[in-house]
């Protein structure tokens, strides 16, 4: 029987190539070529499925284009590059890597928060340009972390991994914004004083230092801007750790350069792998390549989420991470 095919819309791990050829005709992108809309959809003819790493444009249009694509299979646990609902109508598979990453980004999404309220990148670049020539008692003072109240907009699983960081490790106080509050046990297994629920206006106004870890939506387009950084106290700190276009880069380079808040530490951009000319000038905001996944045993177990997704879809076994399990009473997708 005819394998069927799969494109690899990015470059991963040999190990998961060697793996998914048992299975499938692979077409690799060894290169890690980013292919735009024309390039993917050239390449995915004839093709059952595709292997996406979140920056790939999976629009209805590409599914329309090819009614032979049966399942889109992601290393990442943000999917808002795919038209979840387009497939859902076309009966394609689609499954993400959530859970496996969750302490990874959150290891990150602290240490970006300390280093954004502690002013280390500014420091760094400081010693490094050859400035650094006595100790004086105001040089780069920051806020502190320890004892401060944390603020979470995003209690999902990567919020709450970081809020217990924050109340286990430094006793902050945690506050959090959730379209749903989280169940009263889950939120008592925050820490000591447990996790409390608050409305955004609240979020905003309290916390010292905000942490961003909410899915990318439509409806969460600019969930911060102007009018939001306007309620935050001058001395708090925002984080985002969870996709560009949440915050408005534009209004928070002004808040930053007005400081109407002392800083920013930023893993997401609006149009990454740009960043915001007006950002990279700013001494107050520390800027990262979007590495929130970043360590070698996570992004093996990114791939290895997606690899087992396709091989369930491909072997009449049910994929472990369906984004869409409605469709999962239509397997096989791809026999
Ligand atoms: C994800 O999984 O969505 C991350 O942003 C990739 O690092």
């Amino acid at each position: 029987m005819n394998k069927p095919g799969l494109l690899m819309a990015r470059a991963v791990f040999p190990e998961a190539l060697a793996r998914l050829r048992q299975h499938f005709e692979v077409e690799p992108n060894d290169d890690d070529t980013e292919y735009g809309f024309d390039e993917l959809s050239r390449r995915l003819s004839g093709k059952q499925a595709l292997f996406s790493t979140a920056g790939e444009p999976v629009t209805a249009a590409l599914f329309e284009a090819h009614p032979q694509l049966r399942a889109v299979c992601l290393m990442t646990v943000g999917y808002n590059n795919v038209d979840v609902a387009a497939a859902t109508a076309r009966g394609v598979l689609v499954t993400n890597a959530p859970g496996v990453l969750t302490e990874t980004t959150a290891d990150l999404g602290f240490a970006l928060m300390m280093a954004t309220a502690r002013r280390m990148g500014e420091a760094e670049r400081f010693l490094r340009s050859g400035q650094w020539t006595k100790w004086r008692y105001d040089l780069l003072t920051g806020s502190d972390v320890h004892g401060a109240t944390l603020g979470i907009l995003g209690m999902g699983r990567i919020g709450q991994a970081i809020a217990r960081r924050g109340a286990l490790g430094f006793g902050m106080k945690v506050v959090y914004h959730n379209r749903t509050p989280l169940a009263p046990e889950a939120e008592a297994g925050i820490g000591p004083a447990g996790a409390r629920w608050v409305d955004k206006a609240t979020l905003l106004r309290d916390s010292d230092h905000l942490v961003l870890v909410l899915p990318y939506t439509r409806g969460n387009h600019h969930a911060i801007g102007a009018a939001e950084l306007a309620q935050m106290k001058p001395t708090a700190t925002l984080t985002n750790v969870a996709r560009g276009g949440i915050v408005d880069d534009a209004a928070l380079a002004a808040a930053l350069r007005e400081r109407r808040i002392a800083a920013a530490g930023l893993d997401v951009f609006e149009d990454e792998p740009n960043v915001h000319p007006a950002l990279l000038e700013l001494p107050n905001v520390v800027l990262l390549p979007h590495i929130g996944s970043a360590t070698e045993a996570t992004r093996r177990r990114m791939v290895d989420c997606a690899v087992d997704n396709l091989v369930a879809a491909v072997t009449g076994g049910t994929p472990p991470t369906p984004v869409n399990p409605e469709v999962l009473p239509l397997a096989p997708w791809l026999r």
